[in-house]
């Protein structure tokens, strides 16, 4: 079975995937991973992210893996070096957005992500994965929040990680990238038709967790 979620930063997706994932024994893909390892590779490259010439040569160059470790956690890898913690950064994600809106990157990722996902028995999670990378997807859910709660939710997690970022960074960061992800041409983050939209403002982990249970096993 192929499990679908997309939505909005924040929403609790990737938390969320993964849980259900590791619950059903399946892979879990997390396809922002992959948009933000190439942002570094440009960055660290010198690569003038206005350049889609130059972006598109680098996304098609490199190689992008997804390791999905025993006890749950999840190893992102760039030509083969561990880049979990560096796409992280704020720099990264500051530019992510501008590189995911490429045409041809999308075109590449794309690619990679149904390679990755055709085995079946993977939980996807990104914005456009109930819509344009596997349309086919048994179970599709569209997740999101108010955005004060995301932006709650995304400063408690940066500052778990030692990070200090205002909350108005935060604000800012994604709304600027909920504008982006959602006004693009190619690809952009909308609910699938067919997708379960779930609004997770109000409820924890646990509950969204077991809300998605419902529906997987319904
Ligand atoms: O899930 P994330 O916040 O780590 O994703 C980073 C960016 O990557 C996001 O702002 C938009 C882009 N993205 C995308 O365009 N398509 C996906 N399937 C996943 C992420």
């Amino acid at each position: 079975m192929i499990i679908a979620i997309d939505g909005p930063a924040g929403a609790g997706k990737s938390t969320v995937a993964k849980l259900v994932a590791r619950k059903l024994g399946y892979l879990y893909l997390n396809t922002g991973a992959m948009y933000r390892a190439l942002t570094l590779k440009a960055l660290d490259n010198g690569v003038d992210i206005s350049d889609i010439k130059k972006i598109s040569a680098l996304a098609s160059a490199s190689v992008i893996g997804l390791i999905n470790n025993p006890d749950g956690s999840l190893v992102v890898t760039l030509d083969g070096v561990d880049v979990s913690l560096a796409i992280r950064e704020p720099r990264i994600t500051k530019l992510v957005s501008d590189i995911a809106k490429i045409k041809e990157v999308r075109q590449v990722m794309l690619k990679l992500q149904r390679e990755m996902g055709r085995r079946g028995n993977v939980v996807l999670d990104g914005r456009d994965i109930g819509t344009v990378v596997f349309p086919q997807a048994e179970k599709k859910f569209y997740l999101d929040a108010d955005l004060k709660e995301r932006v709650n939710r995304r400063h408690k997690e940066l500052n778990s990680l030692g990070r200090e970022v205002t909350v108005d960074a935060v604000n800012s960061d994604l709304t600027n990238r909920d504008k982006i992800d959602t006004g693009r041409e190619i690809a952009p983050l909308k609910k699938a038709e067919d997708a379960i939209y779930l609004d997770t403002t109000f409820l924890t982990i646990e509950e969204v967790v077991n809300k998605l249970f419902f529906y997987i096993n319904g």
